[in-house]
């Protein structure tokens, strides 16, 4: 097969590894891409946005199946722009529907989706600025910490958490004033849940479903889960604490409900679930769906599936994934992100990454690196994700953070304690 995947992260390196693996794989192109998937497959310089020219490579290098990474895409719409165009039809896109996508877009369709289909999730109400009074009204009901979410996507920037009642309903006004733009017309206030997350991603044809490794990511900047949210800085499989009984309890609380939910409400979905999950006491709630896999979890996923992935996206694509199998490999995989100095603040880009050539133990997944006069150099934030395996998560652990002394490039932080809380 001649496979389009779109992206530029750690989270397509990721996925471009794996797909590489498979003997259905004939040519992989990855659109953009990164100095890291451009070893794997062959970059193209198209913007994963961009269906028009997308659709038209694709009929150019007869592109059997289209692979989307990030949300965005698919939030504006690619499923359907391939299904509507009579030549791009009987190319599968793996990924929902517009419509599937508002679950990732729209959190308060996210939260409708959940009431309808008796799914556990916090206690909400979604306000307008003509209901600024009410959504007052409805924090004065809440216990802190208040958990504002801007309805829309803010590049991973829309939730507010805050201990302070009167500073919450400051932040309320602003979001509803604008303070992310139209992504915050419509805010959910939320109840605030207490517990430990971890990330479930399922895959499904719209019928059947496959539940990959479970893993759980660090958000956070500093150590010790402080400072800055961050697109991600490390993150581990398996998950000690989601074990045989509280999987069993997302499969037949949260995945079931939800593919039979998309099926009752006719929307098309074929692609990935990512359930973001919260831990309250053994009780898996839902803290948020996304319509893609995670980055960094899928850094760690893809090295925990045995199976082909190809062969499990065509299960997808052709509505017979109940005959594909999903094998686990039984080994631990953690990922460890070197990110630029100042991320998520300011950071500068273009610095040469040396040392990616002496790593042995890990696989070293591009996220945010370019090409530049013949060198690799950073261009992002995050900037690599070592990932290895381990008999247990301690020996993956030090193998990662082995490789991270190795690679260097000026300015380069990562956090040395992903996984010590587990
Ligand atoms: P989201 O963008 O929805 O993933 O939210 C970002 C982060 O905010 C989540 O990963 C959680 O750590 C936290 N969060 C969101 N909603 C809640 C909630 N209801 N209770 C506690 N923490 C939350
Ligand atoms: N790691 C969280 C996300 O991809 O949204």
């Amino acid at each position: 097969m001649n496979i389009l995947l779109l992206g530029s992260g750690g989270r397509e390196c990721a996925l471009a590894w794996k797909i590489k693996q498979s003997p259905k794989t004939e040519n992989l192109y990855i659109a953009p891409g990164n100095a890291g998937t451009a070893a794997i497959g062959t970059n193209v310089e198209i913007q994963a946005t961009d269906f028009d020219t997308l659709g038209k490579f694709a009929l150019e290098k007869n592109i059997d199946m289209v692979v989307v990474g990030p949300e965005d895409p698919l939030v504006k719409g690619i499923y359907d722009y391939f299904k509507q165009h009579e030549e791009l039809k009987r190319i599968p896109v793996i990924g929902p529907s517009k419509e599937g996508a508002r679950l990732e877009g729209s959190k308060e369709f996210a939260k409708g989706f959940m009431m309808r289909h008796h799914i556990p999730t916090a206690r909400y109400e979604s306000f307008t600025r003509d209901r600024l009074e009410a959504g007052y009204a409805f924090l004065d009901t809440l216990n802190p910490p208040y958990v504002l979410k801007a309805d829309g996507l803010a590049a991973g920037k829309g939730v507010l958490i805050i201990d302070n009642l009167q500073e919450a309903k400051d932040e309320l006004k602003q979001m509803l004033d604008g303070m992310f733009g139209t992504a915050s017309q419509t805010v959910v206030i939320e109840e605030y849940l207490s517990g430990i997350e971890c990330s479930v991603f399922v895959l499904t044809d719209g019928k059947d479903y496959r539940i990959l490794p479970v893993a759980k990511d660090y958000k956070r900047i500093g150590e010790g889960d402080t400072g800055l949210n961050t697109g991600g800085m490390g993150a581990v499989s398996p998950v000690p604490f989601a074990d045989t009984v509280f999987m069993k309890k997302v499969e037949e609380r949260i995945v079931k409900p939800t593919v039979e939910g998309l099926k009752k409400e006719n929307i098309e979905y074929k692609g990935f679930i990512f359930l973001g999950l919260i831990n309250v006491q053994g009780d898996p709630m839902v803290i948020e769906y996304n319509v893609r896999m995670g980055d960094p979890e899928t850094e760690v996923v893809m090295l925990r599936i045995q199976s082909d992935l190809v062969d499990l996206l065509e299960g997808v694509a052709q509505g017979n994934l109940r005959e594909k199998e999903l094998v686990e490999d039984p080994r631990c995989a953690v990922t460890v992100m070197l990110v630029s100095g100042g991320y998520p603040g300011h950071y500068e880009k273009g610095k040469e990454i040396s040392g990616l050539d002496s790593v042995t133990d890990s696989i070293p997944f591009h996220a945010g690196t370019a090409f530049k006069n013949g060198k690799i150099v950073t261009s992002g934030g995050r900037v690599i994700a070592l990932s290895s395996y381990g008999a247990t998560k301690e020996e993956a652990l030090a193998r990662s953070f082995k490789s991270a002394q190795t690679v260097s490039f000026e300015g380069k932080y990562f956090r040395s304690d992903i996984g010590a809380d587990l």
